[in-house]
């Protein structure tokens, strides 16, 4: 068998060995096929196979494979959605606002605007602390000024980023965003389009569904957006403008405490009939974006979904040890009851972050030798 081989990628060729990923060989030849975890979770490299000799090692889905690990066989043509090059911004926070019990609204202020399409996701590092995967997305009246990301955070109790949202993360905080990625952007088409999220995953699809109804207003669209109970429903007055702007259904769920205009259960149960020509986007928790994937795939429609999986990366030594000197003698705040209530995140009474760290209290300071031996547990820990 011939150890040689063309791979076409949207009409360019280059040489390649059998048994490279479509990923390293397509980078053999100075194209850089869009990717980001190369592990096969992020969805970013999905490409179409046109025609060839593709080995998809699992990962396809219709005629479309993951670029980073599906491996050459033989010649093979492929193709994908040209995207905004993945950069890297810097900024910082430039406001917070609670949403419900525990999601947040972070308004990003980048120096220099990033380019993304509606749907995708950036990596956040806010300074001190290990990156973490957001999907940009607009305020619930559309809005987002061109040098804004706007993003939804699900404050996660034991969440090394998001617990500290109010907390040592506040308006002014640094911020590197490096993007964008996913493969679950808007696509322009005339069929019918089904937008499904649970939880914070209505940013991206929130972004889609204003991007569908502005690339077309007549297209037929079903919206269904769940969480876990009423309060989680952050996303209403967004789902009532949808309405008004003529999508074809929009369904409210809660898993507890449905009722009148919200449906009781999960976003599965109110899935229409899909149909080959349907295009369905779906957002949020694994779970869910799995049992809508296995619908759609299953009635042979086409579906667009980056799961929101929690991320590997934990506090890194140096991190550590940067907020150790950074903020001596800081409490930690107990990790029972009330630690999502307004107020112990930081949040006033009507759920609004303050503007800045109240300056009447200010941080006492740790001896040097308590945060010395800090430092020392820390390194014994690595
Ligand atoms: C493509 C993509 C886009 C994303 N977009 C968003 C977004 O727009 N808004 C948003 O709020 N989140 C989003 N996420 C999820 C977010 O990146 C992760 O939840 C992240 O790990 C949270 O970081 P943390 O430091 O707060 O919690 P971590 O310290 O990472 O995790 C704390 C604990 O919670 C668990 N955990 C982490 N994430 C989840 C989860 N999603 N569900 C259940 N348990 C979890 C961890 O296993 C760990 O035990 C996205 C993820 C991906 C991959
Ligand atoms: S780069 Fe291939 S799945 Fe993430």
């Amino acid at each position: 068998m011939a150890s040689k081989c063309n791979l076409t990628v949207n009409g360019r060729t280059v040489r390649a060995s059998v048994g490279e990923t479509l990923v390293d060989a397509a980078m053999g030849g100075w194209i850089a096929v869009p990717h980001d975890c190369c592990s096969g979770q992020c969805e970013t490299c999905r490409v179409r196979v046109v025609s060839g000799a593709v080995d998809d090692q699992g990962t396809g889905e219709g005629d479309t494979v993951l670029a980073c690990q599906a491996t050459l066989e033989g010649d093979a043509v492929i193709t994908y959605d040209e995207v905004p090059e993945a950069t890297k911004r810097s900024g910082q926070v430039a406001a917070m606002r609670a949403l419900s019990h525990d999601v947040v609204e972070v308004v990003v202020e980048l120096r220099s605007p990033l380019d993304y399409l509606p749907g995708q996701y950036v990596s956040v590092t806010f300074a001190g602390f290990p990156p973490r995967d957001y999907s940009p997305t607009l305020r619930w009246d559309g809005t987002r000024a061109a040098h804004e990301l706007v993003f939804h955070i699900r404050m996660l109790p034991d969440g090394i980023v998001s617990s500290e949202l109010g907390r040592s993360i506040m308006p002014g905080h640094r911020v590197d965003v490096r993007g964008p990625f996913g493969h679950a952007f808007f696509r322009r088409g005339d069929g019918l389009m089904v937008l499904v999220a649970g939880g914070t995953g209505w940013a991206p699809i929130w972004a889609v569904a204003r991007e569908a109804v502005r690339a077309r207003p007549r297209r037929d669209i079903i919206v269904i957006a769940g969480a876990r109970d009423l309060d989680g429903l952050y996303m209403r007055h967004s789902l009532d403008w949808l309405r008004d702007h003529g999508a074809r259904e929009v369904i409210a769920t809660a898993q507890q405490g449905g009722g009148g205009l919200v449906r009781s259960g999960r976003p599965t149960n109110y899935l229409p009939l899909l149909g080959p020509s349907d295009m369905v986007y779906v957002a949020g928790a694994p779970g869910l974006v799995d049992a809508v994937k296995l619908k759609a795939l299953s009635a042979g429609a086409f579906c667009f979904a980056d799961p929101f999986l929690p991320s590997q990366q934990r506090m890194s030594f140096m991190n550590r040890m940067a907020r150790l000197l950074r903020t001596p003698g800081r409490t930690p705040v107990p990790q029972d009851a009330g630690l999502f209530a307004p107020q112990m995140a930081g949040m006033d009474d009507a759920g609004r972050l303050p503007a800045a760290r109240p300056a009447s209290r200010p941080a006492a300071r740790r001896p040097l030798q308590e945060t010395l031996f800090a430092a020392r547990r820390l390194m014994r820990r690595e």
